[in-house]
């Protein structure tokens, strides 16, 4: 066997081979299914995407219509869930709950044999109706209300932001949500999607890949970038402030939130498509003075660091979108994994496949034949202030 270089963070080094999305970062394109994004932005909807990633191909009108009403009516989650998510803290994070929920879902339906093409549907079908419900059901009772009954009537999209609002959201409201969602489907092997492709190659439940997936996903430094996009256009607060606020960023060598990718050297085709939607919607539900000055900060930045490749990305203009239609800044991350929750499965499935378990090698660092001291014969340390 070769022995390969140790590269921190795997950069560069293939962990799987995929046929499920791509990505040109020089050009700014990204695929599902070999389909462009903005295709599917501008004629799909999330759960036709769903189906694309999961099974591979765009559903016939029968297929959609079958998988939408099985998904329309397991939105429910067992009374159980809900009484587990009022023992919560109100102060804990959506993410922390998301993940403890997604979990306990393992316990309601039964491991079945994973070449069972039912179990499958039936896994892929509750995950992606269940989690939108528990999120905002985390939302309500978090406040002290009740958790809002998901509408039958309601396609996925209008459907969560009425249990999120306990409004019926507009239908361009609804459509603008549901592009977001198309938009964070899915996006090659990143490192929630490596996370879930290591659990499932265990065999392990299809719930507890989802929830090693979001426990990876809610960290700093892979959801919740949107977030800190708002907290930097706040600290702006005025387009004329711009300018001077971001020269001393680079100055003093800041990242800019919502700038920047490992992968896109290029404006982030997603984020071209969500500043069109954020545009419009601003325009039906009223200006943001944020907006503004989120215009003015990417003119800025891509005259300064355009030239090293830096330009916005997916994060830059989704949170303001999610404020707009009356999402709380602490429920990005988890929509990011109502959306991801697609492409984590579609993984899973390609990974059942072609399964072989996860098992990299290390470099060794450590010692080698070092004797054992009895404990009475160990030298007190020095504590922490060198005493
Ligand atoms: N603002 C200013 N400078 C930047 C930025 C930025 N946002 N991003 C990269 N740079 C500069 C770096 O300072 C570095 O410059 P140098 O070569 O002069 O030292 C160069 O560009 C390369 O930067 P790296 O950090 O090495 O790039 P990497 O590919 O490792 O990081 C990342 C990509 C993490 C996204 C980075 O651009 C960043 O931190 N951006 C801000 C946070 C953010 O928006 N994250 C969301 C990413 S999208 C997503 O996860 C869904």
């Amino acid at each position: 066997m070769t022995v390969c270089e140790y590269k921190p963070g795997l950069e560069g080094i293939p962990a799987a081979q995929s046929s499920i999305s791509y990505v040109n970062g020089l050009e700014g394109i990204l695929e599902y299914r070999g389909i462009p994004i903005q295709e599917l932005a501008t004629h799909s909807s999330f759960i036709e995407v769903a189906y694309l990633l999961i099974w591979g191909e765009l559903p016939t009108q029968e297929e959609l219509e079958s998988f939408e009403t099985e998904i329309r009516y397991h939105r429910r989650m067992k009374y159980q869930i809900g009484d587990m998510l009022k023992l919560f803290p109100n102060d804990g994070h959506p993410m922390d709950a998301l993940q403890t929920s997604a979990a306990a879902l393992g316990l309601f339906y039964a491991r079945r044999a994973l070449d069972d093409p039912a179990y499958i549907r039936q896994a892929v079908v509750r995950l992606l109706a269940k989690i939108p419900t528990m999120v905002a059901a985390f939302q309500m009772v978090r406040k002290g209300n009740y958790a809002i009954m998901p509408k039958d009537e309601l396609d996925y999209a209008t459907n969560f932001l009425y249990m999120l609002t306990e409004k019926i959201p507009t239908p361009y409201a609804a459509k603008v949500f549901d592009v977001c969602l198309t938009l964070h489907a899915e996006h090659t092997i990143n490192a929630s999607t490596f996370s879930a492709l290591v659990t499932a190659s265990t065999l392990t439940d299809p719930y507890a890949v989802v929830a090693s997936a979001v426990g990876t996903l809610a960290g700093p430094l892979h959801g919740g970038a949107n977030e800190e996009v708002l907290i930097m256009l706040e600290e702006i607060g005025s387009v004329e402030n711009v300018r001077s606020y971001i020269e001393t960023r680079i100055e003093k060598k800041e990242k800019i939130m919502g700038f920047g990718h490992r992968v896109y050297k290029v404006k982030d085709p997603r984020a071209i498509i969500l500043q069109s939607m954020a545009e419009q919607l601003f325009s039906e539900l009223g200006s943001d003075k944020y907006y503004d000055i989120a215009l003015e900060v990417e003119k800025v930045v891509e005259e300064k660091l355009g030239a090293k490749g830096i330009y916005p990305n997916v994060d830059f203009y989704s949170g303001l979108v999610y404020r707009k239609l009356g999402i709380p800044d602490d429920l990005f991350t988890p929509i990011f994994a109502i959306a991801r929750v697609a492409g984590w499965l579609a993984h899973w499935k390609e990974q059942l496949s072609v399964n072989r378990i996860f098992r990299p090698t290390q470099v060794y660092t450590g010692l080698h034949d070092m004797p054992y001291i009895p404990i009475s014969e160990r030298m007190a340390k020095a504590d922490s202030n060198g005493h």
